[in-house]
């Protein structure tokens, strides 16, 4: 009969580290079943033909998340009015320690978010992803590609310079033009009669607090049905967006319809 080895201090010591560490996450999903969903959403199945133009979606979000960082450090020395708008970016550019490297990445970053915005609505067109049962999803992702292009036209106008100034005032009348809500739009843009202080803390604001609130919140549900609804496979998988695939037999409860291949002929 094997007889048991009797636990060394180092087995007690690792046994203890163990404990230590897996306490607060069964504590954490006793409570909210968060560790378990986290590790769905990292473990889950996706098609076995993936290919790294799925990956242009994290890419963008990641791509976000360093302008909601940079951004929030540039808010802590940005001062959003015509006497000091300008003087406070040379501040941050010149003074602040690193300043000009969160500066640069904010700046850049806008570029590289926009890019990668597009990048992954391709991927997601020619892979034909839009299609059903993920329409709403597409739908999602078009009102962020708007915030997203939101964001970079009302940033624009923060460093309160020559080129931000007549820029906006070039983005504020072409909105202008447009029929019936033009110039309402137009008025709302500039919050007076010329485009100054008013016009330079609205686009603060929303630029600051209303898109990347309502981003965040469009991202958690866009997230949420990539996963509820699964990634699409390539065009040359068999599996791809809109073939004919034998029908579902699972079960549909009314009121709850569980994603399944369309009946209606591949649209
Ligand atoms: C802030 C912007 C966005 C973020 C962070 C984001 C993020 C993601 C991520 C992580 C995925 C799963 C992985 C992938 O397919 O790459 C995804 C899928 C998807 N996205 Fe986006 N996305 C954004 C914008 C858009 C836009 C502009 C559209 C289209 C107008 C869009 C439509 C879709 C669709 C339909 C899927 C499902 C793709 C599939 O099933 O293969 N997304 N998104």
């Amino acid at each position: 009969m094997a007889t048991r080895r009797q636990p060394t201090r180092a087995d007690v010591r690792k046994q203890k580290m163990q404990a230590a560490i897996v306490y607060p996450l069964d504590w954490l999903e006793e409570r909210s079943g968060l560790v378990g969903a986290t590790k769905y959403f990292l473990f889950r199945n996706v098609p076995a033909d993936s290919n790294w133009m799925q990956t242009l979606g994290s890419a963008t979000l990641t791509a976000f998340i360093v302008q909601a960082v940079t951004g929030v450090i540039l808010a802590m020395y940005y001062k959003p009015t015509p006497g000091e708008a300008y003087s406070s970016i040379q501040n941050i550019t010149d003074h602040v320690t690193l300043g000009w490297l969160v500066r640069g990445m904010h700046k850049w970053g806008a570029s590289v978010f926009i890019i990668l915005l597009f990048l992954h609505m391709g991927r997601v067109f020619l892979f034909g992803a839009y299609k059903y049962p993920r329409e709403l999803n597409w739908i999602v992702g078009v009102i962020l590609l708007l915030c997203g292009m939101l964001e970079g036209f009302t940033g624009y106008l923060l460093p309160w310079d020559q080129t931000a100034y007549w820029a906006t005032v070039v983005g504020i009348n072409l909105n202008g033009t447009a029929p019936f809500l033009g110039p309402w739009l137009a008025g709302f843009l500039r919050g007076g009669q010329e485009i100054g202080a008013e016009t330079l803390t609205r686009f603060y604001s929303i630029h600051m607090l209303l898109l990347p609130g309502a981003i965040f919140g469009l991202i958690g549900l866009h997230l949420y049905l990539v996963i509820r609804l699964g990634v699409t496979s390539p065009p040359w998988s068999k599996d791809a967006a809109g073939e004919e695939r034998p029908e579902d037999e699972r079960p549909v409860r009314v009121g709850l319809t569980p994603p399944a291949p369309s009946r209606r002929g591949g649209s």
